[in-house]
């Protein structure tokens, strides 16, 4: 059996990112607390076959590959920087190309970054929202950094740090539940 994968998915579609930074940050932590195997893109990855696509079909092979991982990982690392209060359009019409039944009970770890404070409800009002339409399951500790929480594009605030250690424990914590039920099913 292939080993379970963690997949992460940034809204950024400009490099350097320190959303895409803090996501694969989080992706790795959980790969390694937990044992999965981690992969993480971005919008930038996608190319330019999302702009332009109106159904997942209309995707270009690259594209579509990366919508196919997101859409069959274990677990899924989902973060956007703020533009305009929200995560960036293209992060939402990734989602939009998804099947609305795709993503459900899965469980799913909401990330953002902004310029400073006062967006960061994004991960409640905005996040949130958007994977509770897909019957995803959101965990509860969502992590929102901003500028001045990152040095040279790492991650280095401490008490960021320890919510996303509270979040990669509660991967673990649902992880185990799922493995316990489908040996209780044996
Ligand atoms: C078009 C645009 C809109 C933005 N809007 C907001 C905003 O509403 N609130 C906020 O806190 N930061 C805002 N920012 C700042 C970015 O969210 C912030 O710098 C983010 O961490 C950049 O992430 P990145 O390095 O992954 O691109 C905006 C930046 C841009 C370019």
């Amino acid at each position: 059996m292939p080993n379970p994968t963690v997949v992460g998915f940034s809204g950024n579609f400009t490099r350097p990112s320190k959303t895409r930074g803090f996501v694969e940050q989080v992706v790795k932590d959980i790969a390694r607390q937990h044992g999965l195997s981690a992969s993480t893109y971005d919008v930038e990855d996608l190319g330019p076959s999302l702009g332009q696509a109106k159904w997942a079909r209309d995707l270009d092979e690259q594209a579509r590959a990366i919508l196919d991982k997101v859409i069959n990982a274990d677990v899924l690392v989902a973060g956007s920087p703020t533009y305009k209060g929200s995560y960036t359009g293209l992060f939402k019409h990734f989602f939009d190309l998804i099947d609305p039944a795709a993503l459900r009970g899965k469980p799913v770890v909401l990330l953002a970054t902004g310029g400073g404070e006062r967006h960061a409800l994004i991960v409640e009002h905005q996040l949130r929202p958007l994977f509770g339409f897909f019957e995803a399951l959101a965990l509860s500790t969502a992590v929102y950094a901003t500028d001045k929480d990152f040095a040279d594009g790492v991650l280095r605030s401490e008490p960021i740090l320890k919510r996303v250690a509270q979040a990669v424990g509660e991967v673990g914590l649902v992880l185990a539940n799922r493995s316990g039920a489908s040996v209780a099913a044996e």
